[in-house]
């Protein structure tokens, strides 16, 4: 499948847009220093903390903490590793009742209630097996994503 060159330089800091690579939803968020932050506090919940995981490997560009070759830009697919469902955006508290109170945002899997943070990793004891799939980019330019 071709690659897919997308300009980044609009999305603002804390949103996120959705591109089509090879049929798929690739996500690409721009987080906030907060919601980096995020990503430290809760790792001890996480299932694969350091995508070690195989069943879809991370690139090694990706394999940190933000799972991400800039740390404010996530590029992930947004299928989930369980049986495909669309995770969705919930990026605050209150906005879902089964989400855990101390809860920092992240994604939530509509079908059977996997939650993954905005690194796009699974939490613990959740159906998904692995985390989000991060799929092979590079930066073209600054603002110019390559995906593929
Ligand atoms: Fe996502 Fe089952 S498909 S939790």
């Amino acid at each position: 499948g071709a690659a897919v060159e997308v300009d980044i330089s609009a999305v603002q800091p804390g949103e996120k847009i959705v591109v089509e690579w090879r049929g798929k939803p690739v996500w690409i968020m721009k987080r906030t220093a907060e919601q980096l932050k995020s990503l430290e506090e809760d790792e001890a919940q996480l299932a694969d903390p350091n995508s070690d995981r195989k069943a879809y490997p991370t690139p090694e560009y990706a394999k940190n903490r933000h799972r991400s070759i800039k740390p404010e830009v996530f590029v992930g697919v947004g299928i989930c590793s369980h049986l495909g469902c669309s995770p969705i955006d919930k990026f605050a508290v209150g906005t879902q009742p089964s989400l855990p109170e101390d809860w920092k945002g992240g994604f939530l899997c509509p079908c059977h209630g996997s939650t993954f943070d905005l690194a796009g990793r699974v939490f613990k004891n959740k159906p998904a097996p692995d985390n989000l799939e991060v799929p092979p980019h590079y930066y073209v330019s600054d603002t110019v994503l390559l995906i593929g």
